[in-house]
């Protein structure tokens, strides 16, 4: 695909069906994100793939508690509070995998080496007609010591990007950006 349809294309993908994702996709989405720049060639990143649907269960639920009850008020935390309340929202929408990039190094670029790797990896899911969705609402409970004991994930590492990728029920339609402010 064009590089350019690709980024006029994708779109957040909150509907999936329940076909699975293969782990040669899986590798090729992996080995596209890690093309990404990063500060001083550090590549942070790692990346772990969770399709245990019980486990996703569990930190849809115990991620949506832990939201509630730090979340700052005001902003747009009245919206979040009626959705994260809702007991039948799943944060991850059902989709067959999580793919989790996380930071096994310290620095202070890694936020934005992640969140380049995480673009690369939803561009090429999306080349390939997947859909994908980086959900925030998992990141907090994914940095607290429950969340990463439940992924298995070492205590120094930082949680930054959970994308979410499936095959979709359907495409929504493309964006209308705001107005561009190149000059
Ligand atoms: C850092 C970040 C966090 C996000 N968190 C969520 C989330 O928790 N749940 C969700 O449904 N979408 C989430 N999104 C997706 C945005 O809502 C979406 O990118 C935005 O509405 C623009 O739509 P598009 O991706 O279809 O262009 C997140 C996106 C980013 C970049």
């Amino acid at each position: 695909m064009d590089l350019n349809n690709a980024i006029a294309g994708r779109r957040s993908v909150r509907d999936y069906t329940s076909q699975g994702v293969g782990e040669d996709v899986i590798q090729n989405l992996i080995d596209s994100a890690v093309h990404a720049p990063s500060a001083v060639n550090q590549q942070p990143w790692t990346f772990t793939v969770v399709r245990d649907q019980n486990v996703l269960e569990r930190i849809s639920k115990d991620a949506k508690s832990h939201m509630l009850a730090t979340m700052p008020v005001g902003g747009h935390s009245n919206h979040f509070a009626s959705r994260l309340g809702d007991p039948n929202f799943h944060i991850f929408y059902h989709a067959p995998i999580l793919i989790l990039i996380s930071a096994s190094a310290q620095g202070p670029w890694i936020v934005e080496d992640c969140a380049l790797a995480a673009e690369n990896l939803m561009l090429a899911a999306y080349a390939i007609g997947l859909g994908s969705c980086w959900i925030g609402f998992a990141q907090s409970f994914l940095n607290t010591s429950a969340g990463k004991n439940m992924l298995g994930l070492p205590d120094d590492w930082v949680p930054i990007a959970p994308i979410i990728v499936g095959h979709p029920k359907g495409m929504p339609i493309p964006l209308v950006p705001a107005q561009s402010r190149a000059t």
